[in-house]
């Protein structure tokens, strides 16, 4: 029995058991992933199993260029998909992403506490600053990774002013004496910033409960700014030394602004490519993988770190010498170019090694491709190690990694204590409160 805190865990709705050429599988039911049922069955499914939340990750464009193969991106507005299972779900935590850099923040505040109500007090808001799609609203180029961070301080704290302008207790429905609201506690919150002009008040009270927040985004600006508001970080962890360093540091920072440590929670996106053996769990993660578009892997690597691989001899191993100077480039996630850089310091790999390795193949998350007994051993080791608070579990390779992590995986948590065997609570912020 582990003396460890609980977990929290969420699972991703973005069709990762579809990535790479898994969606080609017979019982993929890729031709579902633009209705609700789907989302449906999976929001079930984790609720079923306790789950703190699902999660809908989502960008504001299209790579056209990965169509061929892949979808792109394509996908429904993460609110609004997420307001179909308000109604047909009633516990588990419903987390949609809404970035700071695109939408104006009395919409967003809006929408979020409407799918607040909607869900009765199960909304989370993953707060991204974004990378690509400026061209879709209007913008030149996409401000420096510093001025969106800056803007989305200042965005989290207006949607956090509008949901206070008109706080719940403002409603009466005092019937005897014809109060509806009392107006004395509905005020404007005036706000005129560097980046943002909003008068308020929102025209929605508050539902009650707190909406907790999520940031994904590792870099130091991000680390800090998530230290200062998030209850959750989603990060990229691809090895457990990577995870215990952001985990202490975010403690670190997250005292510095004023917040106990035990506030922010780091979960580690946790990519799952799980099987009765673990051959056929390798397999299951080559198949998905066998396509892998080389030249448009390597083109993303020179994008990251400036190292360019296209004529490469397959037979010379990358060393660390061969790296270029570090140098930020637009578009990309420092986050992810450290993890790279990283990576390619500690290891000396061959081109192809380096293409299946996370931090190339899936957004560097950690990985575990293997049985039951492996996914369990890892995630209580790493808890054990206090690498984590929990992980946002990204099945991969085909549907059947998602019902063996959610039939077996997360009930062998539960039997070792570390995960709930029922809800306690009914509100997002109830579960995640939950030691
Ligand atoms: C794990 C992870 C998940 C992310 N998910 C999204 C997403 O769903 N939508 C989006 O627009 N940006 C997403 N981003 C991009 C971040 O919002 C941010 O723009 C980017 O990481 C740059 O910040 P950084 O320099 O701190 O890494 C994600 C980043 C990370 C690290």
């Amino acid at each position: 029995m582990s003396t460890t805190r609980r977990l929290h865990i969420g699972m991703s709705l973005a069709p990762t058991w579809l990535s790479g050429d898994a969606w080609r599988r017979a019982d993929s039911r890729a031709e579902e992933i633009y209705g609700s049922d789907f989302a449906l069955d999976i929001a079930r499914r984790s609720e079923a199993a306790h789950l703190d939340f699902v999660f809908r990750p989502d960008v504001s464009c299209l790579a056209i260029e990965a169509m061929e193969s892949g979808s792109g991106f394509a996908s429904l507005d993460p609110t609004v998909l997420l307001a179909a299972l308000t109604r047909e779900t009633s516990r588990i935590g419903l987390v949609s992403t809404v970035s700071t850099t695109f939408f104006p923040p009395y919409l967003v505040a809006r929408q979020l506490q409407s799918l607040h109500w909607l869900s009765k007090g199960r909304v989370g808001w993953n707060i991204v600053t974004a990378l690509q799609g400026h061209e879709n609203f209007g913008l030149e180029a996409m401000p420096s990774a510093e001025e969106r961070y800056a803007r989305a301080a200042e965005f989290t704290r207006v949607v956090h002013e509008l949901w206070a302008s008109f706080p719940n207790e403002a409603l009466l429905l005092d019937r005897e004496n014809g109060r509806y609201a009392d107006p004395a506690q509905v005020h404007p919150i005036d706000h005129d910033g560097e980046y943002l002009k909003v008068r308020g008040p929102l025209n929605l009270p508050a539902f009650g409960a707190r909406i907790p927040l999520v940031q994904a985004g590792a870099s130091d600006s991000g680390r800090d700014f998530a230290a200062s508001v998030a209850d959750i970080v989603f990060a990229p962890t691809p090895d457990k030394a990577a995870a215990t360093e952001l985990r202490r540091d975010l403690s670190r920072r997250a005292e510095r602004h004023g917040r106990s440590p035990g506030d922010i929670r780091l979960l580690p996106g946790l990519s799952l490519y799980l099987a009765p053996t673990r051959e056929e769990a390798r397999e299951l993660f080559m198949q998905t993988h066998a396509r892998v578009d080389k030249a448009r892997k390597f083109a993303a690597i020179e994008q990251m770190i400036g190292l360019d691989l296209s004529a490469w001899p397959s037979d010379r191993r990358i060393r660390a010498a061969d790296l270029p100077l570090p140098q930020l480039r637009p578009g990309t996630s420092r986050t992810h170019v450290d993890l790279l850089r990283r990576l390619l310091e500690r290891e000396s790999l061959l081109p192809e090694e380096l293409l299946m390795r996370p931090e190339v193949l899936s957004a560097a998350h950690w990985q575990v491709i293997g049985t039951v007994d492996d996914a369990v051993g890892q995630i209580a080791d790493w808890a054990a190690a206090g690498a984590m608070d929990g992980f946002i579990a990204a099945p991969g390779g085909s549907f059947g990694s998602l019902r063996l992590f959610l039939d077996e995986v997360v009930p062998r948590l539960a039997e070792a204590g570390l995960f709930r065997d029922r809800y306690r609570g009914s509100t997002f912020a109830e579960h995640l409160a939950e030691a």
